[in-house]
């Protein structure tokens, strides 16, 4: 083995393929999640992927005590990729104080016991949205952070400099901030995928819920936009791919590898699609014809990024593989399957 890994938010969209991958790679790994936005049988399904049964504990991160007793009874976790967050950009706007508390808090917690329980190393899931609209594309690490468009984004910029700030502090800790773009697609097997609890906000969701019946059509926020075919561009990365990248993170801190005890990557294929583009890459992959309509813009939507990948590709030795027809036809595999479980 090489060695216990606790995963935060480990039954969610990311963290589910991240297990998979960190248990294909040979760590041990233990779950924490509370299932505010995913489900319990989500193990049950890694284990069928994997072949090993995952430790698994309901536990908010924002319990202090509970998480200290975790690492107590999980003696011996030597890293921590952190995935534990809400994520929903509209709602951060609603209840601001909900994703302060649930996003920040749930780090601080974390931080602070690592020391206390000879925990090396951290991952935490930074987000491309902490460029906002990038004056220079592809966008590097070393963009400008631009005032976040939502309390949501707003996290995790604080959330960055939060863990700067206690390595700077002399935390004996070194720590990864992985930025990614924009995850889509699900497990080749379709026992793993994204489960969005209501109406679908991010696209590929709303897209493969659309081609199913299950929403009548999908809008097109804009088409007006200074991009070739008028469509927001975004750079859509394979969430197999994503996981991957913590693994190669998690072998870095592991091995001692760091140049620097906080090390920043983009985390994008460095290839920027249209909506429009990805709607016939879709219908191209799978056959199916898609019901869509232009509408308005969408508050809040920058119109265009990508990354620069330049960095994890030489640096910490990670590139994105998958093609994007690969990729939309696992997320339509994995529709299909929620249908037939009848689950969605
Ligand atoms: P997700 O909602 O599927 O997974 C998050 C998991 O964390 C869920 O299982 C939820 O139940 C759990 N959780 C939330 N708050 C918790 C708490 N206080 N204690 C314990 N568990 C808690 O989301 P995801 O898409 O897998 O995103 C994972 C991480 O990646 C998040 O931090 C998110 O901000 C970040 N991220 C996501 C995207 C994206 O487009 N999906 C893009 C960039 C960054
Ligand atoms: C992608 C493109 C929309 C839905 C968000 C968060 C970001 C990160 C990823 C957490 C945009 C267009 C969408 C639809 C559409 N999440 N679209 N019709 O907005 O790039 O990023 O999710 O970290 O923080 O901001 O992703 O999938 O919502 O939208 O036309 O029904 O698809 O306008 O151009 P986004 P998205």
């Amino acid at each position: 083995m090489k060695g216990k890994i606790l995963v935060t938010g480990g039954t969610g969209y990311i963290g589910s393929h991240t297990v998979v991958e960190l248990q294909h790679s040979g760590y041990e790994v233990v779950i924490v999640d509370n299932l505010s936005n995913s489900r319990a049988d989500v193990v049950d399904n890694i284990e069928k992927v994997s072949g090993i049964r995952p430790a698994f504990e309901q536990l908010d991160c924002l319990d202090y005590a509970g998480l200290d007793a975790l690492f107590t009874k999980y003696a011996g976790i030597k890293g921590i990729i952190h995935f534990a967050a809400s994520k929903a950009v509209g709602e951060s706007v609603q209840k601001p104080l909900m994703y302060y508390r649930n996003n920040l808090v749930s780090l601080i917690n974390l931080l602070e016991l690592m020391p206390k329980h000879g925990v090396e190393g951290i991952i935490f899931s930074s987000s491309c949205t902490v460029y906002g609209q990038p004056d220079v594309l592809p966008v590097t690490e070393e963009a400008p952070i631009k005032t976040a468009e939502s309390p949501y984004g707003n996290t995790k910029q604080i959330n960055e400099e939060i863990v700067q700030d206690f390595v700077k502090s002399g935390a004996p800790i070194n720590a990864i901030l992985l930025r990614y773009f924009n995850p889509i697609g699900a497990h080749p097997t379709a026992l793993l995928g994204e489960l969005p609890s209501g109406v679908p906000q991010n696209l590929v969701p709303f897209l493969t819920q659309t081609a199913m019946g299950i929403r009548e059509k999908l809008s097109v926020f804009g088409d007006d936009y200074d991009t070739p075919d008028g469509s927001c561009i975004r750079d859509y990365i394979n969430v197999v791919d994503l996981a991957k990248a913590h693994v190669v993170a998690m072998d870095r801190i592991m091995q001692q590898k760091q140049a620097e005890k906080v090390e920043v990557f983009n985390i994008g294929t460095g290839r920027g699609l249209s909506v429009l583009e990805l709607i016939h890459a879709f219908e191209a992959a799978t056959g199916v014809k898609l019901n869509y309509q232009i509408v308005g813009r969408r508050a809040g939507d920058i119109e265009k990024v990508w990354a620069n990948p330049d960095k994890a590709n030489n640096v910490l030795g990670w590139k994105a593989e998958a093609t994007i027809e690969d990729t939309l036809r696992s997320a339509w595999k994995w529709q299909v399957r929620l249908r037939e479980e009848g689950i969605q």
